[in-house]
């Protein structure tokens, strides 16, 4: 029977250096995209997918992701004295109440598959989901994890989704080969970390979304330090590969790379153009000063 998946692992204690220095005191996932911080969207994709447990992989130097999703007392007390009522909900339905939330702290910034690592006791022996908050993924529906959860739902496996890119950006990104060109998902046969694009095998990039299962850690406790000193999610999942099976999930919709400037603007006005209470004033501003 195929198990169920219902905890998101969030890697968050990354040093945002291409966002410095709006980034030099607050995790880069923390940044708005219009009114809500990244991480907002990406908890809510996870929620949209059927996530019940939330587990943020943190930095110990950085707190606001946890006060964020903590219950403010002080401040929901001063809006009730204020009769703020709007705001005051929407404080309150940042996340569901009866969704837990497990925070560990990882040390040091030793990579994404450290980080992954650090999860390994909360999740235990269950398949479970990772999200890269900065790669924010907007499709049509209920998002590309819920996608990917529903594909895993009818065939088990291990699932990471991927993005076209041009050839001269497979430096950036996990880039995959796969054994069939059928249709989405693909049969991953092989995965490298960041390639030069004359060594690349395909232009198809790993974007923050896998689905894994929970064998994964043993490969990651075994996986040496790997591009850029790092220990590598995509070292481990080479190895995996000989074992199980592992697809890629082809989104249809827009990524926005947020841990780079370009993107953290380009989702901002794109959000903002869809924003129920920004999106007219802010298309006349763009009109009128022939920004659009
Ligand atoms: C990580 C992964 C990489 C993946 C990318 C997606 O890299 O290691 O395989 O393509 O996320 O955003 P990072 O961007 O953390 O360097």
């Amino acid at each position: 029977m195929i198990k169920r998946i219902h905890k998101a692992v969030f890697p968050v204690a990354g040093l945002g250096t291409r966002n410095l220095p709006a980034t030099k005191s607050i995790p880069k996932e923390m940044l708005p995209i219009v009114d809500r911080p990244i991480i907002q969207y990406a908890v809510d994709e996870a929620l949209n997918a059927g996530m019940d447990e939330m587990v943020f992989i943190v930095s110990p130097y950085k707190s606001s992701i946890k006060d964020y999703f903590d219950k403010s007392v002080e401040l929901e007390r001063l809006l009730q004295k204020k009769q703020k009522g709007k705001e005051l909900s929407l404080i309150r339905s940042i996340i569901p109440e009866d969704t837990k939330c497990t925070y560990v702290v990882q040390e040091e910034a030793l990579g994404l598959g450290h980080a992954v690592l650090c999860a390994s006791e909360v999740i235990g022996a269950e398949p479970f989901s990772v999200i890269l908050p900065d790669d924010l993924i907007k499709v049509k529906g209920k998002g590309c994890l819920a996608e990917m959860v529903n594909i895993y739902n009818r065939t088990d496996g291990n699932y990471i989704s991927v993005e076209n890119v041009p050839r001269e950006n497979t430096s950036r990104y996990g880039i995959v080969s796969t054994s069939n060109n059928t249709g989405s998902p693909y049969r991953i046969t092989d995965i490298v970390e960041k390639p030069e694009p004359e060594d690349a095998p395909s232009t198809l990039a790993v974007v923050g979304r896998y689905i894994l299962k929970p064998e994964i850690f043993e490969y990651l406790e075994r996986t040496k330090t790997g591009h850029g000193g790092e220990i590598q999610l995509t070292d481990a999942i080479k190895t995996l590969i000989k074992s199980q099976h592992v697809y890629a999930y082809e989104f249809e919709g827009m990524r926005f790379d947020c841990g780079s400037k370009l993107g953290l603007l380009e989702a901002n006005v794109c959000y903002a153009l869809e924003h129920d209470e920004l999106s007219s004033q802010f298309g006349n501003f763009l009109k009128k000063h022939h920004l659009n």
